[in-house]
C-alpha cells in the first residue's frame, strides 16, 4: 500500500497566517503539522509516500522533508494547482500509485491513541486481503462539520452525508482513508459537486453502495484532532504540549517512529538527532535512541 498526503488548499478560514506560508507547514506546538499524518502513514507501515501540495507551497514542503531518506522512507511530490477536491488526490496520485492500493491522509488531521499504531496496521492489512475500503470514524460534538455517518436500525453503515444540516448520528469521517487499488477509477467517475469539487465523500459513498466500505470506529480512547480554525489549532498545540510535558514523550517524532518500525537503525536515529542541534524534540531524540541502542535494538 502506497500513501499519499494532501496538503494544499488555500487555508483561507486561517488567513492570515497561512497568506505567506502553507496551513500543514504551520506548528502544532514543537513540529510542522505535517509530521503527524506522515507519522500516522508510518504507523500504518507505509514506506511510499506522496506529498501533494500547491504550486507554491512545493519548494518549502520539500525543503522540510526532502526524499525521506531519513526516515528509511521515500516521499515524492505532486501538485494541484487548486483545491478543486480530496478526491482529486487520486488523480494527481494514479502514476505513484501505479494499480496499487492507497492510504489517504489529510495534511492538517491528527491523531494519537494508545494502540493506534496496531489498529492501522490490521486495516491496511485488511484492504489488502479484502479489496474494498475502510474509512475511519470518530465521536464529535459538531458533527455537522464532517462527514457524517448514518447507520440503519441493525447498525450498519448505510450511507454518509456532507457537512448535513441536520447529522443523523454523533460520528465523524476522518481525513483518513484505506483504499485498494481500484480507487483511482472509481474516481475517475466522479463529477464535481455543487461546490465544484471532486469529494470524497461521493467516493465513499460508491464504495457503500457495492458494499465495499468498512467503518472503523477510532474510540474514545483515541484522538482526533482539528486544525481548521485558530481555536481548533491552539488547541490541537495545546493537547499535544500537555500529553507530551506530562508523559514524557513526542508525538508523532519521525524518526522515532521509523526506528520502531525498523525503517532506519537506533544508531541512524541517534545520528540524526546529532545534526539536529538543540531542540526538545532534538534532545528526546537523542535519549529515545541511545535508549533503544541500550535495550540491545540496532
Ligand atoms: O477532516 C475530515 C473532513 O475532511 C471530513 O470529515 C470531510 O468529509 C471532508 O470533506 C473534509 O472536510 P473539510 O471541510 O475539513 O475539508 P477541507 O475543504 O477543509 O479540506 C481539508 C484539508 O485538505 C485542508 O487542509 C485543505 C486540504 N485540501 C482541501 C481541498 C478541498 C486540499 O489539499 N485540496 C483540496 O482540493
Amino acid at each position: 500500500m502506497k500513501g499519499i498526503v494532501l496538503a494544499g488548499g488555500s487555508g483561507s478560514r486561517l488567513h492570515p497566517i497561512t497568506r505567506a506560508v502553507s496551513k500543514q507547514l504551520l506548528p502544532v506546538y514543537d513540529k510542522p503539522m505535517i509530521y503527524y499524518p506522515i507519522s500516522v502513514l508510518l504507523l500504518a507501515g507505509i514506506r511510499d509516500i506522496l506529498v501533494i501540495t500547491t504550486p507554491h507551497d512545493q519548494e518549502q514542503f520539500v525543503r522540510l522533508l526532502g526524499d525521506g531518506s531519513q526516515w528509511g522512507i521515500s516521499i515524492t511530490f505532486g501538485v494541484q494547482p487548486a483545491p478543486d477536491g480530496l478526491a482529486q488526490a487520486f488523480l494527481i496520485g494514479a502514476e505513484h500509485l501505479a494499480g496499487g492500493s492507497a492510504a489517504l491522509v489529510l495534511g492538517d488531521n491528527i491523531f494519537f491513541g494508545h494502540g493506534l499504531g496496531g489498529l492501522l496496521d490490521s486495516a491496511a492489512a485488511q484492504v489488502e486481503r479484502e479489496a474494498g475500503c475502510t474509512l475511519f470514524g470518530y465521536r464529535v460534538r459538531h458533527p455537522e462539520r464532517y462527514g457524517v455517518a448514518v447507520f440503519d436500525d441493525a447498525g450498519r453503515l448505510v450511507d454518509i452525508e456532507e457537512k448535513p444540516a441536520q447529522p443523523r448520528s454523533t460520528l465523524a469521517i476522518t481525513g483518513l482513508y484505506f483504499y485498494d487499488r481500484d480507487v483511482v477509477e472509481v474516481a475517475r467517475s466522479l463529477r464535481p459537486s455543487v461546490r465544484g469539487e471532486l469529494e470524497i465523500t461521493d467516493l465513499n459513498r460508491i464504495y457503500l453502495q457495492h458494499d465495499r466500505a468498512r467503518l472503523v470506529d477510532l474510540g474514545r480512547g483515541a484522538a482526533w484532532l482539528d486544525t481548521g480554525t485558530h481555536d481548533t489549532l491552539m488547541q490541537a498545540g495545546q493537547f499535544v504540549q500537555v500529553l507530551q510535558e506530562r508523559q514524557g514523550i513526542t508525538i508523532a517524532c519521525l524518526e522515532e517512529v521509523a526506528m520502531r518500525r525498523g525503517f532506519i537503525t537506533a544508531a541512524q536515529a541517534l545520528e540524526q538527532a546529532e545534526q539536529m542541534g538543540q531542540s526538545n524534540y532534538a534532545e528526546y531524540l537523542r535519549r529515545t535512541a541511545a535508549d533503544y541502542l541500550a535495550e540491545g535494538h540496532q
